[in-house]
Order: structure tokens, then sequence, then C-alpha cells
């Protein structure tokens, strides 16, 4: 099955075309093409996304990375394509919200063969639901011009599971494969909008175990690196002033014998016996710290940015072992953009074969951590092989992936 995925849900433009093979248990992928373009550089100077503004640039992207995604593939081939004034009506309805696109959409379309393309997987949430609009508009416009000759049918991807099963993958170069996975399986999902702990009993069944009562982690950390005047995205800067320490050799303030820990911030909810967590109140003591501090140096930045990441890590770990020992999963995946996180990754990979070595530790590639469309084509074959083809198609903001039982 070849599947072009499309990722428009916050500030990537993404798209992917991947060859899958096998089947749930076993699958194999293929990335034949891969374009991204990211917008950071122009979400930077409001010190966050923008949502019109993230709109309006995936509108402006979409047709060049499709291209760019094609050409990549070897499947771009010039040729006239006739489109009915029935057929023009039809997708100007579709991409009616979308000026900017219509016009670089029928000047592409129409210059080029129907790609052998046998599915397209488009992410319908949760996200920035004008963003997600333009990804799905343009998904159906490409869907049902091409579906002129072969029909070509469109699957709606959830964005989480889309990092759930990615982080499940090996990687092998351009190849990923899932095989010989242990269920249950225990998902830690961490990203810009979301801290949860999903179990999947079975494939593609998940029930929410626990979940974050205020700010996800990734905001905790782009909001506490506003604060230390840090660049957006703020996550990566923070992470990077914290290893600076770390890398100097402060790795455990308490066995440093005679250092004495400079500041100290608090572990939320760490004995709440529960598998929720809550960050805001980590936020609010980093602003009263500050707050202490008028001219901040950055040796104090630094510590505070070190503090902040173990509180973090701190409290993910006893709740992730919390779910482990509820669940008895036998395999744990951590997934969403703060996987990508350094001492994140190097706690649980410690910890997990100190203490739970009978659990299979699952983090993905570096390239997979944060969004891509790589990812919704890995989604996207998994719902596709159910034959999940919906006919209505709609972008939704909050999409969830599990309820608590
Ligand atoms: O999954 P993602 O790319 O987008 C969402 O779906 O939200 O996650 C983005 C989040 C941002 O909050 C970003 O600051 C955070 O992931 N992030 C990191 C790191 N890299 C990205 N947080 C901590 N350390 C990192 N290395
Ligand atoms: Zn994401």
């Amino acid at each position: 099955m070849r599947i072009l995925a499309i990722e428009t849900s916050c500030d990537e433009t993404a798209i992917a075309i991947l060859e899958c093979t096998g089947d749930e248990k076993s699958a194999q992928f293929n990335v034949i093409g891969n374009a991204l373009l990211s917008q950071v550089e122009i979400h930077k100077e409001y010190g966050g996304v923008f949502p019109a503004l993230a709109k309006r640039e995936h509108a402006k992207n979409l047709v060049p990375i499709l291209e760019a995604a094609l050409e990549e593939a070897e499947l771009l081939r010039e040729d006239t394509q006739a489109i009915s004034e029935e057929m023009h009506a039809k997708i100007s309805e579709i991409l009616a919200r979308e000026p900017g696109l219509t016009e670089a959409f029928f000047e592409f379309v129409s210059e080029c063969e129907t790609p052998e393309i046998d599915v397209i997987a488009v992410t319908a949430g949760p996200g920035l639901e004008p963003a997600l609009w333009v990804g799905i508009n343009f998904a159906e416009a490409l869907a049902l011009t091409w579906s002129a000759s072969r029909r070509i049918p469109l699957v709606a991807v959830n964005h989480m599971e889309g990092h759930i099963l990615a982080a499940l993958t090996e990687s092998h170069g351009e190849q990923f494969s899932i095989s010989n996975l242990q269920f249950p399986i225990l998902a830690l999902l961490i990203s810009g909008g979301h801290t949860e702990l999903v179990l999947m009993k079975k494939w593609l069944e998940y029930e929410l175990i626990g979940q974050t009562r205020d700010d996800a982690v990734g905001e905790a950390y782009d909001k506490v690196a506003r604060m230390l005047s840090l660049p957006y995205p703020g996550g990566p800067e923070l992470s990077r002033l914290s290893e600076s320490l770390r890398s100097s050799g402060f790795r455990n303030p308490s066995l440093d014998d005679g250092f004495r820990k400079p500041f100290i911030l608090p572990r939320p909810m760490i004995d709440s016996g529960t598998c929720d967590f809550s960050f805001a109140g980590l936020k609010t003591a980093v602003l009263y710290l500050l707050k202490k501090i008028p001219d901040i140096k950055e040796k104090e930045k630094q510590h505070i940015a070190h503090e902040f990441e173990n509180s973090v890590t701190d409290v993910l770990w006893k709740k992730t072992t919390l779910a482990l020992d509820q669940t008895g999963a036998k395999t744990l995946v951590i997934g969403g953009g703060v996987s990508a996180n350094t001492h994140i990754r190097r706690t649980f990979t410690e910890n997990i074969s100190k203490e739970y070595s009978d659990v299979m530790l699952k983090i993905p590639s570096a390239e997979l951590t944060t969004d891509n469309a790589v990812m919704i084509a890995i989604a996207g074959f998994y719902r596709a092989s159910r034959k999940e083809f919906p006919t209505d198609f709609s972008a939704s903001g909050n999409l969830s992936l599990a309820q608590k039982p």
C-alpha cells in the first residue's frame, strides 16, 4: 500500500510518501518521499504559534511541499490534465476558505499525471483547528481530483496515534518496521498540548490511565523558557541550558560534597497516588523564584533550567512506574515532541534497565520525535488496513484517543 500523508496540525507543513507492507503485528515502512517545512522562524517573533498565521503558511506551503515529496518519490510526471467544469466547481467549494491555495492547487494538478498513490492520510486532530482544516481540505481536493482515474480513499489520522505508532517502530535508515511487540503497551505521551499515560491492550484500542490536570509538559517547558528569556521554541533551548550544566559534571548535587543545590522546585503531585499530572504549579514556582533574583546571571539560569528539568523528569518517571505497576504493561513507549529531550530519554533508559528489566522501552528515533508526516502515514496504514475510510471529514482541535475506563 502506498500512502501519501499530510500533517498540518501545528507549525509544521509536512507531506510524506511511504510504501507500507505487512500487517498490524509485523509491518514495514519505506519512506520514498518526505518534505517538511517548519514555521518556527515565523512564529519566533510572537513567542509562540499564532493560529491564523499558521493557517496562512500551510496554505502557501502545501503545493510546493507536495511537489517536493512527489519528486523525491519519483512520482512526479508532467502531463496536461483536463479538469471538468463540474470538478472545478466542487474543488473550488472545498478550498473556498483557503484562497491562497486554490490557484496553486489547480495550476499544479492540471500539469501533472495522477501519481500512483493508494491512500491519502491526513491529520484530523488534535491541534489548531484552522491549521488542521487547511490540511483536510487539501487532502479532500487531492483525493477528488486524483480519483477521476482510480479511487483514492482518504483516512483521518489522530495525531497522537501517529506519535505512538511511530515511536513503536525500529528504524533502519529510511526504513522503519514494527514487529514482535508485547502487549499491553503503555504509552507516555508528552508534547506541547498533551501529557497522558495511555494503555493499548490490543492494537488501536486505547484506555486513558492518567493525564495532566492543567499544563502539558511541553507547554511548561515553553513557558518557563520564556520566563528565562530563551528564544522560541523554548523546550529544546531550556534543555540545552540544563544539559550544559550536566555536562560540566553537575549531575547529582545531593552527592556533591560541599555543594548545595542553589534552587529547589516542587515535584507536583508526585505522591498523589494517581497517574494524573499537574505542571501549572511548577511553572508558578519558577515565576516566584525569578522574582527573588532581579539580575539573573547565566549560571543561575542554568541551575533553574536544570532543577526544572529534574522536577519534570522525576514526576514523569514516578507516574510511569505507578502506571506500569497498575497495568502490568510489557512495553513502554514514549512519544510526542518532548520525547526528544536528552535528560528524559537518558533517565528512562537507565531506570527501565535497572528497575523494570522485563519491560521493553521504545523511544522514537530523533527524526520521528517532533511533528512530521511519516508518523501520520504509519498511523494511516493501520487505519487503512482496517478499511476505515470515513466519508465525512472535519477537523477536531480536541480529538481524543482514549477515555478513562
Ligand atoms: O509533538 P510536538 O512537536 O507538537 C505537538 O504536538 O505539541 O511537541 C512540541 C513540544 C514543544 O512544547 C517543544 O518545546 C517540546 O515539544 N520539545 C522539547 C524538546 N524538543 C521539543 N521539550 C523539551 N526538550 C526538548 N529537547
Ligand atoms: Zn505532536
